[in-house]
C-alpha cells in the first residue's frame, strides 16, 4: 500500500536518471514547525536558515524517510530529520524532526544531537545515529558534545541506548562520516561499525557489551596518487581523506560478514571478516593480511558511500561520474565486471548517499555538496533530490545481476542436478568465504519465482539461494503441474567454465 502510494507520484517527477524516479526534490530544505508563528519566530532568530541546509544521509524504515542534515553552518533547526512516506505525495516536503525539535537540540549534551551523518536502521526497528556533536565546518568548527551513539526504537520514537566513545576511540583529526551495521541471530547479537575518515581508524561498538575500540591499518590511508577531484565543473583536492563508505556483506559461510570499506582518495575496495573486527583481542592480535585487498573500480572510481543487497551486490555512489555503480561479490572486483547501474549529469550531481530498504528498494539521495562547499548552490534551481528504484530493476542487464546458467537442451521434467566444477570454485574463495547465489531459473522465458534446493551440510536455509560448495546439487523446481517444457537457466556465470551437467528424472545431460 505504501510502496503504491509512492510510486504513483513518481511518473511525473521523471528526471534524466533512467532507473532512479526521483521522488522528491528541492531548491532549498525547509522544515515543519507546530505553527507558522512559531516558523516566523524561528526565521527572525536565526534559528532557521534555509539556504544553510544540506541533506547527507537518508534512510527508510517503513513509514519513515530519514534524512539527516548537519550543522556546518548556522540555522538548520534540527539535524536528524523525517518525511513521512505515507502522506499525501508532495514534491517538496518539509522536513520533520526526529525524534522532536527539543532532542535535536545543539549544544544539549544530554539530550540533543548536533550533527549526524549517515544514518541506519535494522531489523529490529532500531535507528543507530552517531552525533559527532560538532558545530560548523573546516576550519570553523567547535566540538560542542563528545561523540555519541545514539539508539532509537522506532517503533515508540525513544531513544534506548546513549553511549559515549572513549578518549581513546577518537584521534585530533577524527572525523566519522558512515556507519554500517553487522546483525547477528538477535538484536543483542548487534555492531556497529564507524570509519574516522580523517584520523583512518575505524571504530567497533558492541551492542551486548555496550562498549567500543578502535582498529587501525593501513589500508584506512587515502592513496595520494587520486586525490585530486573534478564534480561539477570544480576542481578541487581532497588528498587526505581515508577510510570512507563502508557496508557488511551477508554471513559468509563461516557465519561471519564481511566488511568492504575503501578510502574517499581511492579506486580501491578493501575488507576485512566482522571476526576479527567484533573481538576486541583482535586490535593487538589481527594480522596485517587479515585486511584484504579486494580490487579495483577504475578511474573515476571515488566513492563515500556503499550498501551490499542480500544477494552480495554492491551499491556505491560514483561522485565523479554523477552515477551509482554495482559489483557483484561473486565476482572478482575489476573494472570490466563493475558497472553504471544509473547516471544523471543533472540529477545526481554528488549522489550523497545510497541505501537499500527492507522491501528491497535503492533510495539514493543527491545534494550537490562541492558547490555547496567550494562555491555557492544557485537557490533558483534544484539543488536536492532523492529517488528511488528497485534493487532488480537497477541492477537488471548489468554484470551485477546475480548469476544463472543456461541449460539449452530441453528438460522434460521437474528437477535436475547442475554439478558445479570444482576447480573453479575456489578460485575466489580464498579470501572471501562468502558465495551465495541466486541463480535465475526461467521455463519457457519465464522467470519463476521460486524453486528449492538442497544442499547437504549448508547452515542457510533461506530457499532462494544457492551456496556454491564443490559437489552436485539437487535443484528441484516447482511448477504448478507436470510439464515437458524446458527449464533454462539464463546466462552463463563465471564459475562454470564450459557446459553445465544437469541430472533429471535420472538422465544425465
Ligand atoms: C567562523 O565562525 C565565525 C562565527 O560564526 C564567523 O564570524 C567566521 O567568519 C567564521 N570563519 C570562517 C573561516 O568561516
Ligand atoms: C552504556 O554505556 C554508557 C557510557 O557511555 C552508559 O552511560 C550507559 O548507561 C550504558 N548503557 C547500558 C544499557 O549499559
Amino acid at each position: 500500500m505504501l510502496t503504491k502510494l509512492l510510486f504513483l507520484g513518481l511518473v511525473a517527477y521523471a528526471s534524466a536518471a533512467v532507473k532512479l524516479q526521483e521522488v522528491f526534490s528541492w531548491n532549498a530544505m525547509d522544515w515543519n514547525y507546530p505553527n507558522e508563528y512559531l516558523k516566523q519566530e524561528a526565521i527572525l532568530s536565526g534559528a532557521l536558515i534555509r539556504e544553510n541546509a544540506l541533506p547527507v544521509g537518508i534512510e527508510r524504515w517503513k513509514n519513515k524517510l530519514f534524512v539527516s542534515v548537519p550543522r556546518w553552518r548556522p540555522g538548520i533547526p534540527a539535524t536528524l530529520n523525517y518525511i513521512p512516506l505515507d502522506a499525501p505525495h508532495e514534491s517538496s516536503p518539509k522536513l520533520t524532526p526526529y525524534p522532536s525539535f527539543e532532542e535535536n537540540e545543539v549544544g544539549n549534551c544530554d539530550t540533543g544531537l548536533n550533527t549526524v551523518y549517515r544514518i541506519k536502521a535494522d531489523k529490529c526497528d532500531r535507528l543507530w545515529v552517531l552525533d559527532v556533536g560538532t558545530y560548523g565546518y573546516d576550519p570553523n568548527v567547535t566540538n560542542v558534545c563528545p561523540y555519541t551513539l545514539n539508539v532509537y526504537d522506532l517503533n515508540t520514537n525513544t531513544r534506548i541506548r546513549k553511549y559515549v566513545f572513549r578518549p581513546e576511540d577518537i584521534v585530533a583529526s577524527t572525523f566519522i562520516a558512515n556507519i554500517a551495521l553487522d546483525e547477528g541471530p538477535t538484536c543483542d547479537d548487534t555492531f556497529a561499525y564507524f570509519s574516522d575518515e580523517l584520523g583512518y581508524g575505524l571504530i567497533v561498538y558492541s551492542w551486548e557489551q555496550n562498549k567500543s575500540w578502535r582498529f587501525s591499518h593501513s589500508y584506512f590511508m587515502p592513496d595520494p596518487l587520486v586525490g585530486d577531484f573534478n564534480i561539477a565543473g570544480l576542481n578541487f583536492q581532497w588528498g587526505a581523506e581515508g577510510i570512507f563508505g563502508i557496508t557488511t556483506s551477508p554471513p559468509g559461510a563461516d557465519g561471519f560478514r564481511t566488511l568492504y570499506f575503501s578510502p574517499l582518495s581511492s579506486h580501491t575496495e578493501f575488507a576485512v571478516s566482522t571476526r576479527i573486527l567484533r573481538d576486541e583481542s583482535m586490535v593487538k592480535a589481527a594480522k596485517f593480511n587479515d585486511f584484504k585487498v579486494v580490487g579495483n573500480r577504475g578511474p573515476n572510481g571515488h566513492t563515500t558511500s556503499k550498501v551490499m543487497s542480500d544477494t552480495g551486490v554492491q551499491l556505491y555512489n560514483l561522485i565523479d561520474q554523477n552515477a551509482i555503480g554495482c559489483w557483484s561479490s561473486s565476482l572478482p572486483l575489476k573494472p570490466e565486471n563493475t558497472a553504471i547501474a544509473d547516471k544523471d549529469d543533472v540529477g545526481l550531481v554528488f549522489p550523497c548517499d545510497v541505501k537499500i530498504d527492507d522491501d528491497k528498494n535503492v533510495w539514493v539521495l543527491s545534494d550537490r555538496m562541492p558547490v555547496f562547499l567550494e562555491a555557492e548552490l544557485d537557490y533558483s534551481d534544484i539543488n536536492f533530490r532523492i529517488f528511488t528504484s528497485p534493487l532488480s530493476n537497477m541492477i537488471e542487464g548489468t554484470v551485477c545481476e546475480p548469476p544463472s546458467f543456461a541449460i539449452s537442451t530441453p528438460l522434460p521434467s521437474q528437477s535436475l542436478a547442475p554439478s558445479i566444477p570444482e576447480t573453479s570454485l575456489y578460485g575466489l574463495s580464498v579470501n572471501y568465504p562468502s558465495r551465495s547465489y541466486f541463480p535465475s531459473v526461467s521455463l519457457n522465458g519465464q522467470r519463476l519465482r521460486s524453486y528449492s534446493r538442497t544442499i547437504p551440510d549448508q547452515s542457510y536455509d533461506d530457499r532462494r539461494f544457492i551456496d556454491l560448495h564443490r559437489g552436485s546439487y539437487p535443484l528441484t523446481v516447482s511448477t504448478r503441474s507436470s510439464t515437458n517444457d524446458p527449464f533454462t537457466f539464463d546466462k552463463s556465470p563465471w564459475w562454470i567454465r564450459s557446459t553445465v551437467q544437469g541430472r533429471v528424472n535420472g538422465r544425465q545431460y
